[in-house]
């Protein structure tokens, strides 16, 4: 019992560290094979959590992952050599909602507008369907004012 909860642990605390999250409890949090990919039109903003915004950020910086989005998008997706602005609301190949951006990340862009070589999908290394999500909302967040950090509180309490 005892190694099959270390087991477990570790399992959740490899989901625990993609999703930011403190305390994975072994008993309630579900094995990281139950994430389901998500229906881009049922994405919501008001569902983003700071969690959630904390673990796109790693993602995006390639701190975890194999993808490095900020190579080609910049540090802050403010722009680089090889990719627009992700900041400033302007957007070259989709209406810049929550949802759009979680399906241009996974189709990548085959035909650049402005730049010369293209985005593979998911930036070059295809993320689950959680890290996915969270650097969604991690570029969504960067032109889209999510205050009310409370608000960011009462969803994490209610995901739960
Ligand atoms: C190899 C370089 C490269 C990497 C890595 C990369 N992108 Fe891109 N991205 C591009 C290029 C090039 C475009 C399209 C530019 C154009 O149309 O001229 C683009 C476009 C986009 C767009 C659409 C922007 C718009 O204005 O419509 C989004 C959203 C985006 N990237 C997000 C991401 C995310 C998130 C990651 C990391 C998972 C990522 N990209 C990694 C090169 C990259």
């Amino acid at each position: 019992m005892q190694t099959r909860f270390k087991f477990l642990a570790a399992v959740t605390a490899l989901a625990a560290v993609a999703c930011g999250g403190e305390k994975p409890e072994a008993s309630e949090a579900p094995p990281p094979a139950a994430v389901a990919a998500v229906d881009p039109a049922t994405l919501d903003p008001e569902s983003i959590t700071r969690a959630e915004l904390a673990l796109g950020d790693s993602v995006f910086h390639g701190l975890i992952g194999a993808t490095s989005c900020q190579a080609c998008h910049g540090p802050k997706g403010a722009g680089g050599p090889a990719a627009p602005s992700l900041s400033d609301g302007t957007w070259l190949h989709n209406d810049g909602s929550y949802g759009a951006i979680y399906k241009q990340i996974e189709s990548g862009v085959m035909a650049p507008k402005q730049f010369s070589s293209m985005m593979p999908p998911f930036g070059g290394t295809p993320l689950t369907a959680e890290r996915h999500r969270a650097v969604a909302a991690y570029v969504y967040s960067l032109s889209h004012k999510l205050d009310d950090d409370e608000r960011g509180e009462k969803k994490e309490r209610e995901k739960k």
